[in-house]
């Protein structure tokens, strides 16, 4: 036991002897990277003097500013550890109770939010200046405005303390100083007090509120039109840098804020990048983006407080002059630690030059003899525009020189690293048989682009490949992109060029600039073919009601002729001119010739029938005309018909493609075109989309083996237009059908904020005004690399000669009626033969060879009139009128 005893004794000797000493500290936090901040803080300091020989150990301990009693209990735990200091807490609210223990203990307590207590307790130092301090800004401000007239809008009772001494103003040189509490409802509405303020016509204001809401108020202000030109804001508290005012900048609104900590300093960035670093470390829950300019004024005054707090024990310790020794003490006892007072007189004459400025006291401890930086609210966001010196309250502007124009110079002389990824045609590796070296290794349209891009705004650039090619997927669960994206995102690239499209999820990580080529989803499949021509293409001329009113037309002209012929007493003629007196007269509309003069008529040909009453050639007339200017019409129409191949679809559109059964479709499987389609509300396309995941196989890898599938399958393939232009620029029996589902753009990206944005943008309009992109589009889609393939197979579709195909109705109908012809006559010859046969009494046989014997005797072309019994006796005149009446 004793050896253990001694053994441990000699540790601690030997510890002492070889170590530096250690000083606990104590640090109460709400918040988390409050706490990391102060760990942090006592490691720089630590690492301040290489010469020192003692070092801070800091005790941590994270409490709700309400826990009071929570609070109190730490504190004597603290105590009774033996602490040379106690940091925090943040909280107005319970920082009394524990400055009270430490003023009892005489233990230094050091703050750093604001602390409205015009009398400080003796041991306690705030490190943070004091609002009343802060009012003469805000006095000075308004005087250097000349604002004669102001209302002032405070939150609540912590606000109204700092801008309270402006009242003092009113009524002073004819000023005029309103006081107006932001009285909210329980949902953060501020708008009804809001409207009331905006009815008193006022346009100068002083805005006093916590951070957490002045974004709220700042967008309340502008929904209800107070966010105007004609507005001018002071804004009092000096976190407002934290808070994105990007909404606000274009308005033209006069906004003036102030700040203590300039997020520009390396330090405030290194500072920054470690917590961000220490929280992802320490906790698991989603990562929270820490910038600089997120960096809170209080998170920064820790710093400035322990390294305050080291130097001054570093001054007191340093060769010995006093030996400093933390002692436990107890809450409930009455001892107290004697060193105390000396550590907090030396902090109160101390000055340092910290993170926030000057750090420096007055008598009575607070904050004296700061710079607080004006800034004022434009276009490129919060830029400096001035200093203030509180100790002689004096302004010192200096407006930077036209922001804008210093920011157009960026581009020019820097060398850009351009990430790319091998894609036809906008990336591809230069078809050569040298060796290249450099950025001649690529070609295509976006390094075009970038090329057209470098020679209007002067920059230089080198190419970098991503070598798996990927653009980039958020993971959900960490947050972090990969991909080009990440490289982006990382700084690794500057700029990143592909048919990168521009999605609002992309957007929130990086920046884009203007769309270099907008396109949209369209479907793939094979060209319309042309219809084989019918074998009665002749009939389509006309339709068939025309045809058919057509056949009856010439049934009723028929009959109409036939009718008239017989009531017109001048179509009733003498058979025998030379007769003067005849016996009869005969009519030459008989009902076969009606019609036979009808089809002739019709068919251009006429016959040798002449109508003579006037009533007959009225409707012949009108007959002819009718004929005339249908075949006229039937001749140019067939015309049309016969050279024009009509082309057809089988769907027009998406619509049309999904309602049909036949042809099959997809798109790429996990790409842009199918997520459209699973994130689209649109019935239509919802049911397009559970018809891809009922069918996976339609679900193809990649746009090449979607355009193998269209070529040799039923198939069409969904896909972004840009890359069908490439496709049936190069696969001619493709097309695209219908038009854009959507509207897209490629872009260039780069990284979120990044201050090339704006030139860049307006580069690429000034490449499109000029067609230089669409004059590369052409170039790098239908001349290189087996372009404009298909262009030169349309000429010969002119005037081709007729097939057989278009015109053999025709001979079929001519082929059929000479068939029809040739049965009629032989079923006429073969009447004869029967009824000759029958008079002459002989067999049918005997009679046909005997006039197939006479019809075979190609020379004899006179016929014997054999007239049978019956016959012979008839007058030959009756045999006439039989010829005509037949
Ligand atoms: C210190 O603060 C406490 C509580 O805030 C107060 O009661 C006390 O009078 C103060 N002491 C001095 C010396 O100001
Ligand atoms: C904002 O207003 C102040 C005074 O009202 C004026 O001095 C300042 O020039 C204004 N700033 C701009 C950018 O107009
Ligand atoms: C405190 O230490 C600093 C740094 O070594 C030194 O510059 C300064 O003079 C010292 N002040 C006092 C009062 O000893
Ligand atoms: C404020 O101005 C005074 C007088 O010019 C100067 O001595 C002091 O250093 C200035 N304060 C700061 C923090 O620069
Ligand atoms: C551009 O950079 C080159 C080389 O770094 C330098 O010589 C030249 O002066 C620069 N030009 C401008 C206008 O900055
Ligand atoms: C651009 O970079 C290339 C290669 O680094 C260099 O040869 C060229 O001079 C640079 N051009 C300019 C204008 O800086
Ligand atoms: C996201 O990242 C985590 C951690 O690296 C990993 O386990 C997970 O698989 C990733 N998720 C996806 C969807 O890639
Ligand atoms: C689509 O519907 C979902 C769920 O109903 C909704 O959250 C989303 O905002 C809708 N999207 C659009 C573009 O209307």
């Amino acid at each position: 036991m004793i050896l253990i005893l001694m053994f441990v004794f000699w540790c601690v000797c030997n510890a002492r002897g070889f170590e530096k000493e250690t000083y606990n500290i104590g640090g109460i936090f709400s918040d988390e990277t409050q706490k990391l901040a102060f760990q942090i803080a006592t490691y720089r300091a630590n690492n301040k003097y290489p010469l020192s020989e003692f070092k801070l150990v800091p005790i941590t301990f994270q409490i709700s500013p309400f826990d009071t009693l929570q609070m109190y209990k730490v504190t004597c735990d603290l105590l009774q550890m033996g602490i040379v200091g106690l940091f925090g807490p943040s909280s107005t609210y319970s920082s009394p109770y524990i400055q009270s223990v430490c003023d009892a203990k005489e233990i230094p307590h050091i703050e750093m939010h604001v602390d409205f207590h015009i009398k400080r307790n003796d041991t306690l130092v705030n490190i943070h200046p004091h609002p009343q301090v802060l009012s003469r800004l805000y006095k000075d401000l308004i005087r250097t405005y000349d604002w004669k007239r102001a209302i002032v809008l405070y939150e609540d009772e912590d606000s109204l303390m700092s801008v309270g001494p402006l009242l003092e103003y009113h009524n002073q040189i004819g000023r005029k100083i309103i006081l107006k509490q932001l009285e909210t409802t329980d949902t953060g509405n501020y708008r009804s007090l809001l409207t009331e303020v905006k009815s008193l016509g006022e346009t100068n204001f002083v805005l006093a509120c916590s951070i957490d809401s002045l974004e709220d108020i700042l967008k309340q202000l502008q929904q209800i039109g107070m966010m105007t030109e004609t507005y001018s804001y002071i804004i009092t508290n000096l976190d407002t840098q934290t808070v994105d005012l990007t909404p606000f900048q274009y308005a033209g609104t006069n906004i003036t804020a102030i700040r203590m900590l300039n997020p520009e300093l390396t330090e405030v960035m290194e500072i920054a990048d470690n917590l961000q670093r220490l929280r992802k470390e320490t906790s698991s829950n989603v990562p929270i983006l820490l910038q600089a300019w997120r960096t809170k004024l209080e998170t920064a005054l820790i710093f400035d407080a322990v390294e305050l707090f080291y130097d001054t024990l570093y001054n007191l310790t340093v060769g010995k002059k006093k030996v400093i020794a933390a002692v436990p003490v107890e809450c409930a006892g009455d001892s107290t630690w004697n060193e105390g007072y000396s550590i907090i007189n030396l902090m109160k004459s101390k000055i340092v030059d910290g993170l926030s400025g000057n750090v420096q006291f007055d008598v009575e401890g607070l904050r004296t003899n700061f710079m607080v930086d004006i800034l004022e609210l434009s276009l490129g966001g919060l830029m400096k525009i001035g200093e203030w010196n509180s100790t002689m309250r004096s302004f010192k502007f200096q407006r930077p020189q036209k922001p804008q124009k210093i920011k157009e110079h960026n581009v020019f002389n820097t060398t850009f690293t351009v990430l790319i990824s091998i894609n036809p045609p906008y990336q591809m590796l230069t078809e050569t048989t040298a060796q290249l070296v450099g950025n001649d290794r690529y070609e295509g349209f976006g390094i075009d682009v970038i090329q057209e891009l470098s020679k209007l705004l002067g920059f230089n650039y080198t190419f970098v490949e991503q070598e798996d090619g990927s653009y980039g997927v958020l993971n959900k669960t960490t947050g972090i992109w990969d991909g080009m994206m990440g490289e982006i995102i990382a700084g690794r690239a500057d700029l990143a060029i592909t048919d990168l499209t521009i999605t609002s999820e992309r957007e929130s990580a990086v920046d884009f600039s203007e769309p270099f080529m907008n396109l949209g989803i369209s479907i793939l499949y094979r060209k319309p073919e042309p219809v084989p021509p019918s074998l009665f293409m002749f009939v389509s001329p006309f339709s068939f009601t025309v045809w058919l009113l057509l056949g009856v037309s010439y049934l009723i002209v028929s009959i109409a002729i036939f009718i008239m012929g017989r009531l017109s007493p001048s179509e009733w003629q003498n058979p025998y001119p030379c007769v003067e007196e005849p016996q009869y007269l005969i009519n030459q509309f008989s009902f076969r010739n009606s019609f036979w003069f009808i089809l002739g008529a019709l068919m251009q040909q006429g016959s040798e029938l002449a109508p003579i009453s006037i009533s007959t050639r009225t409707v012949s007339g009108f007959w002819w005309f009718f004929v005339l200017t249908m075949v006229s019409s039937y001749t140019a129409n067939l015309a049309a018909f016969l050279t024009v191949t009509t082309l057809v679809t089988p769907f027009n559109d998406i619509d049309e493609l999904a309602e049909q059964k036949e042809i099959k479709f997809g798109a790429k499987n996990k790409g842009a075109t199918a997520n459209y389609f699973r994130d689209s509300n649109l019935t239509k396309y919802k049911k397009i989309w559970s018809y891809m995941v009922h069918n996976p196989d339609l679900m193809l890898d990649d746009n090449e083996a979607g355009v193998k599938k269209v070529e040799t399958e039923n198939y069409a393939f969904l896909m972004e237009s840009t890359t069908i232009e490439y496709v049936t620029e190069r696969h001619c029996a493709l097309a695209q059908v219908g038009g854009l589902l959507d509207d897209k753009g490629y872009g260039i990206a780069m990284k979120k904020f990044s201050p090339y944005r704006n030139e860049i943008s307006t580069a690429i309009l000034q490449l499109q005004e000029k067609g230089v992109l669409t004059e590369r589009k052409i170039k790098w889609w239908k001349e290189k690399r087996g372009g404009g393939k298909c262009s030169a197979k349309k000429e010969n579709s002119e005037a081709t000669a007729l097939d057989l195909q278009n015109v053999g109705g025709v001979f079929l109908v001519l082929f059929v009626g000479s068939i029809l012809g040739v049965l009629g006559s032989l079923a006429e010859f073969s009447c004869y033969i029967y009824r000759r046969s029958k008079k002459e009494k002989i067999s049918f046989k005997e009679e046909f060879q005997k006039e197939m014997r006479f019809i075979i005797n190609f020379k004899q072309n006179v016929k014997e009139v054999n007239t049978l019994p019956n016959e012979s006796s008839s007058d030959k005149n009756l045999l006439d009128v039989t010829k005509y009446n037949y």
